[in-house]
C-alpha cells in the first residue's frame, strides 16, 4: 500500500469547488487526505464549512501573519502536504512557494485560457467579457501554477458552447457545473499517480 496523498485546498470565497473535492473525498471517489483548508479571509464561506465539518483550516493574511510566505511554508510543511489545489483563491502565492511546489500546485480557471486570464479576469468579469466578445464557446482551464497569473502550463481544458440566449448568469451556471464535474476527476488522477515521497 502506497502513502495517500495529502492535500491542502486553499480558498477565498464561496468554496463550491473546496465543499465538492471534499466530498469526492469522503465517498472514496478520491484518494487523498484533505490535510488543511488554507484562506485570506476568515468569514468565507469555504471557511465557515471547515468549521462545520471539521475540517483542519488555517487564516492567512496580512493582519494575522508577519510572513505570509514563511506562514503558507510552515502550514504545508508542518501538515506535509503532497499537492495543492487552488479553488478560487482571490491572492497571489509567493514566488518562494510556487519554486518550492513546482507542479504541486493547481489551479482551476472558469475560461480556456490564454483567453480572459490575468489579473482583473477573475469571477463574472469573465463570464461578461466572453459574451460581450461574442465568444462562441467558453469552458474551463486546470492549470499548474507559476509565477504569473493564469499563465502556467495548462493540464486539462474542456469547452461548451456559448448560447445565444446566454447572459453572463447562465454560462457562470454552466461553467460552474463543469467544474464540479471536472476538477475532481484530475485530482483523483494526480492523487492515484501520487506513489509517496
Ligand atoms: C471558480 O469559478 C474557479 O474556477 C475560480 O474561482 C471560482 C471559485 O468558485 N478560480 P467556488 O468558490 O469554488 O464556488
Amino acid at each position: 500500500m502506497h502513502e495517500k496523498c495529502n492535500l491542502a485546498i486553499f480558498a477565498s470565497g464561496t468554496g463550491s469547488n473546496f465543499i465538492n473535492i471534499y466530498n469526492n473525498i469522503i465517498n472514496g471517489k478520491i484518494n487523498a487526505n484533505l490535510n488543511i483548508l488554507i484562506s485570506n479571509n476568515p468569514n468565507c464561506q469555504a471557511v465557515n464549512f471547515a468549521k462545520n465539518n471539521g475540517i483542519n483550516y488555517s487564516i492567512i493574511n496580512k493582519f494575522r501573519c508577519k510572513s505570509i510566505m514563511d506562514e503558507i511554508l510552515d502550514v504545508l510543511n508542518n501538515n506535509n502536504i503532497h499537492l495543492v489545489l487552488l479553488a478560487g483563491y482571490m491572492k497571489k502565492i509567493p514566488e518562494v512557494v510556487v519554486n518550492k511546489y513546482s507542479r504541486k500546485i493547481i489551479n482551476i480557471h472558469p475560461a480556456l485560457l490564454p483567453k480572459f486570464g490575468g489579473a482583473g479576469f477573475y469571477g463574472m468579469n469573465i463570464h461578461e467579457a466572453v459574451i460581450k466578445n461574442r465568444e462562441k464557446e467558453t469552458g474551463i482551464t486546470i492549470h499548474f501554477v507559476d509565477n504569473d497569473y493564469d499563465t502556467g502550463e495548462i493540464i486539462y481544458q474542456e469547452k461548451i458552447k456559448v448560447k445565444n440566449e446566454d447572459s453572463p448568469d447562465t454560462l457562470a451556471k454552466r461553467v460552474l457545473e463543469l467544474e464540479h464535474k471536472i476538477y475532481p476527476e484530475i485530482v483523483r488522477q494526480f492523487c492515484d499517480k501520487y506513489k509517496g515521497g
